[in-house]
This record gives structure tokens, C-alpha cells and sequence, in this order.
């Protein structure tokens, strides 16, 4: 039995339910990425995992735990959220925003220990922004506030690691910096990592397994060349992908696709509107 996994959850805002009935799990000590085009429920999947919104019926376990009814220090010192658009930093120094995320080992009133010190200089050092330390968040670029938002999750030393688009705002080689250091915390530490990326060879070179969304549903979750070919990138981005081979990495990449217009989604049909394999981010 894994340590997380949903069963039969439906999550929605007001009367909609964006996610219906959904079960999934997450394997132990790997990559897991969510894939899936914008507004098919990710983050609000990631959030209801996490509990930071409720959802309206099933469950989410880990470690055989109902988490509505978990203790909230309990729940923080075995998983981290990283949200998409991560708010509370105003006025905030980043060495103080990280010392936040030792708030579930915080007793009493809260004066941090020598080992929160300690595991804050680490979480500063792997994501490259000690010398941001004594900065202002407000005054970071877009780039360097997602590391700190980052170290701040690493500073909470959970197993498991949730992260809805780390690599935004970030350019292409703090890019891969992000996503090196999950894949050596993983492989390194155990930690179990799930993502949302939209980068699909991103996607396809860090993770063990790829979940990939449509309107709140699973289109596919499996092995990065179970998720990654033609056929469920057609339902999942209605793109028309030409997939390759990255001879680095052995793994599924796209080189090239087109939108595909219209219903019917076959080649007569397939517009020519063709990007370049290096532009194949970002759908
Ligand atoms: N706070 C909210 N209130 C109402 N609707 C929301 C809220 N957040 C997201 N939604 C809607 O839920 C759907 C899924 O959103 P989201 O989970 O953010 O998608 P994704 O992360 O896959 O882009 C979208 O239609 C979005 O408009
Ligand atoms: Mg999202």
C-alpha cells in the first residue's frame, strides 16, 4: 500500500465540481508528475491533497490516515506544498520566509532551534539563494522568489514534496537547476516528489511517473512512454506530437507538433501550424 493516494474524490468550488471521483496514488520514493491542459484541475487536485481547500467527498490518505482528520504539525512534517501562486511574503526578509517552514517543529513560543538553523542554511544553500538571505522577498526577481518559495519547502524536511509549477518564471537553466535538485533529493533522500509541469519533456526526462489530467479525469498515468506518445498527447493537449527519442536520457520527447483543429482528428485535418521541437514547452 502506498503512503498517499485519493479515494474517489470529487473537488469543485461552490456547485462545480472540477475533479470528480478520482482515485490515485502516488508511488512511494518517486517523480510524479501531473500533466494536463490549463484549468483541467491540477492545482486544485495538488490543494485538496494538501489540504488547502476541502473537497467534497471521498478522501485522501496517507500513512492510512484520513488527512481531514490529521493534526495540522503532523500533516506539515510529512508533506510540503509549493503553490502555484505562493502569497504571504510581504515585508518578509527570505531568510525569514524560510525559517517559516520549520513551523511544524516549532514548540511553545516558537524560538527556533539550532537545528532549524541548520536545516535553513541547507535549504538556502541547495536552491542558490544564501546570498538573498537578509533581502526583502518583494525585492527578488520573479526567478529568485520561486527558489526561496522553494527552499521554504525544503526547510520543512517533509518525505513528501508537492510542487504545482516550481519551474515558473524561471529560465531554462535555473529550469533544470529546480528540477536536478528534486531528482537528487529524490534519489539521494527517498523523498517522494509530485509535480505539475507543463514542460512535457521535462516531464518525460525527471519522472518515474506521469499522471495526465482532462477535465479532472485520468487520461493516462503510467511510465513516462505510457504517457508520453501520440495518442495521449491527442487527448490530452488535442496537439498532433511527432515523438523522438532523447539518446541522452532514453527517453520519449517531443520534437514537433501541431495543434490539431477541428473534431475530427485525423491527419487531412491537422493544421500546419508547426513549432520547432525547442519551442515544444508551454502548451
Ligand atoms: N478559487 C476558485 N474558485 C472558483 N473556481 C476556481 C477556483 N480555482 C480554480 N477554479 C476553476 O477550476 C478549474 C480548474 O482550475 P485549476 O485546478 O487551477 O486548473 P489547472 O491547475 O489545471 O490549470 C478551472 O476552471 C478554474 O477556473
Ligand atoms: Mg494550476
Amino acid at each position: 500500500m502506498v503512503r498517499l493516494y485519493t479515494d474517489d474524490i470529487s473537488i469543485g468550488y461552490g456547485e462545480r465540481l472540477v475533479v470528480k471521483n478520482l482515485s490515485i496514488s502516488i508511488p512511494d520514493h518517486k517523480i510524479t508528475t501531473i500533466i494536463g491542459s490549463n484549468g483541467c484541475g491540477k492545482s486544485t487536485l495538488l490543494k485538496a491533497i494538501s489540504r488547502i481547500i476541502p473537497h467534497q467527498s471521498g478522501a485522501v490518505y496517507l500513512d492510512g490516515k484520513d488527512i481531514v482528520k490529521e493534526n495540522t504539525k503532523v500533516l506539515a512534517r510529512k508533506m510540503a506544498i509549493l503553490p502555484q501562486t505562493p502569497e504571504g511574503a510581504a515585508g518578509l526578509t527570505v531568510g525569514e520566509l524560510v525559517s517559516y517552514g520549520r513551523f511544524p517543529y516549532q514548540k511553545g513560543f516558537g524560538r527556533l532551534t539550532k537545528k532549524d538553523y541548520e536545516v535553513i542554511e541547507w535549504a538556502l544553500d541547495v536552491t542558490g539563494t544564501k546570498d538573498y538571505k537578509h533581502k526583502s522577498v518583494d525585492a527578488l526577481s520573479g526567478g529568485q522568489r520561486q527558489r526561496v518559495w522553494i527552499a521554504m519547502a525544503l526547510a520543512q524536511e517533509t518525505d513528501i514534496i508537492l510542487l504545482d509549477e516550481p519551474t515558473t518564471y524561471l529560465d531554462m537553466a535555473h529550469q533544470l537547476e529546480v528540477l536536478e535538485l528534486l531528482k537528487k533529493l529524490n534519489a539521494e533522500q527517498g523523498r517522494t516528489i509530485v509535480m505539475v509541469l507543463h514542460e512535457i519533456n521535462q516531464a518525460a526526462r525527471f519522472s518515474d511517473y506521469i499522471i495526465a489530467l482532462k477535465d479532472g479525469n485520468i487520461v493516462k498515468a503510467g511510465e513516462c512512454d505510457e504517457v508520453i506518445n501520440r495518442e495521449v498527447l491527442k487527448k490530452v493537449f488535442h496537439i498532433d506530437a511527432q515523438i523522438g527519442r532523447d539518446p541522452r536520457w532514453d527517453k520519449p520527447v517531443c520534437i514537433t507538433y501541431n495543434l490539431i483543429k477541428g473534431e475530427k482528428e485525423n491527419e487531412e485535418n491537422l493544421d500546419i501550424n508547426n513549432y520547432s521541437a525547442y519551442q515544444c514547452a508551454g502548451f
